[in-house]
């Protein structure tokens, strides 16, 4: 390992390059990739996302569509728009910004999404066909950090990875796809009654649990590779991951800064996902 930061703007970027080639070779054969974001209500964190994704697309060359809907729009209005995409040529990955107001069952609102365009693969059938290893759109986040673990040469196959976590889109496939790279993996979550004693044991330590600053030097073992997923405030107001980066950076091998860590991989990766999408197009 080069550097003992995981920079994942750096990492995203040379992605990113590729993807702009593949972009471009797609519209020499008359396809433009296209991604359609729904956002519903006006949540600042959500609407920042929502912004990031779109001048990422445009940066890119891939058409984007925003669909913003208000808070009040009922369940039934938001499957119209999805069934409208469903079929809409132009569109080759929908993405519904979750969270949704708690009026809207988001279960079925992602699973009104064609699997055929599910970029975020949070449909049954995108987590079905993950699980058993087929291929298969793969979450953004947990994808992401598997290539920034790749880029940055750790090995996974034999070590033991704990992840943090278990929310749907993060924590539970996040182990799942190292556990196909061969990791011995364990979960912890907040029940978890002594979180360092698991912790501890980490080669690779994956920290997903929306809680400021939670890990620190004692949860980590001399050496590990540690990946913050968080995307959170401090006490002062100011953005920081779920582990307290200056408590553990002497003791890790390597680990991912908030902001310029997980975050830019996650785009990324529905970048690659809109693009891999458009190119069913082809066959
Ligand atoms: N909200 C937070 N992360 C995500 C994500 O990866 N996809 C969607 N659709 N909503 C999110």
């Amino acid at each position: 390992m080069s550097s003992k930061l995981i920079n994942g703007k750096e990492i995203g970027n040379t992605i990113r390059e590729s993807i702009k080639l593949e972009v471009n070779a797609l519209k020499d054969k008359g396809i433009t990739p296209g991604l359609a974001v729904i956002l519903v209500g006006d949540d600042q964190a959500s609407q920042k996302y929502v912004s990031n994704k779109q001048k990422s697309c445009e940066q890119l060359g891939i058409y984007s569509e925003l669909i913003k809907l208000p808070a009040d729009t009922t369940e039934e209005d938001l499957l119209k728009h999805i069934e409208e995409l469903n079929q809409k040529d132009a569109i080759d990955g929908i993405l519904v910004q979750l969270p949704l107001p708690k009026h809207i069952n988001e279960d079925a609102v992602i699973a009104a999404i064609s699997p055929e365009k599910d970029v975020d693969g949070f449909h049954p059938i995108s987590v079905g066909k993950m699980i058993l290893g087929q291929e298969t759109f793969l979450p953004c986040t947990p994808h992401g950090v598997m290539k920034l673990l790749q880029h940055s040469n750790v090995t996974i196959r034999g070590k033991h990875a704990v992840v943090v976590g278990r929310s749907h889109i993060v924590g539970v496939p996040m182990g799942q796809l190292l556990l196909q790279s061969d990791a011995t993996v364990t979960y912890a979550h907040s029940k978890t009654p002594d979180l360092a004693a698991i912790t501890k044991q980490a080669d690779i330590l994956v920290v997903a649990t929306g809680r400021a600053k939670m890990i620190k030097k004692e949860h980590v073992k001399e050496g590990a590779v540690v990946i913050d997923v968080g995307m959170d405030l401090d006490e002062n107001g100011k953005l920081c991951g779920d582990v307290d980066f200056d408590d553990v950076f002497d003791t890790v091998s390597a680990i991912t800064p908030v902001p310029g860590g997980v975050g830019p991989m996650t785009i990324t990766m529905l970048l690659v996902n809109t693009v891999q999408s458009a190119k069913q197009k082809l066959s």
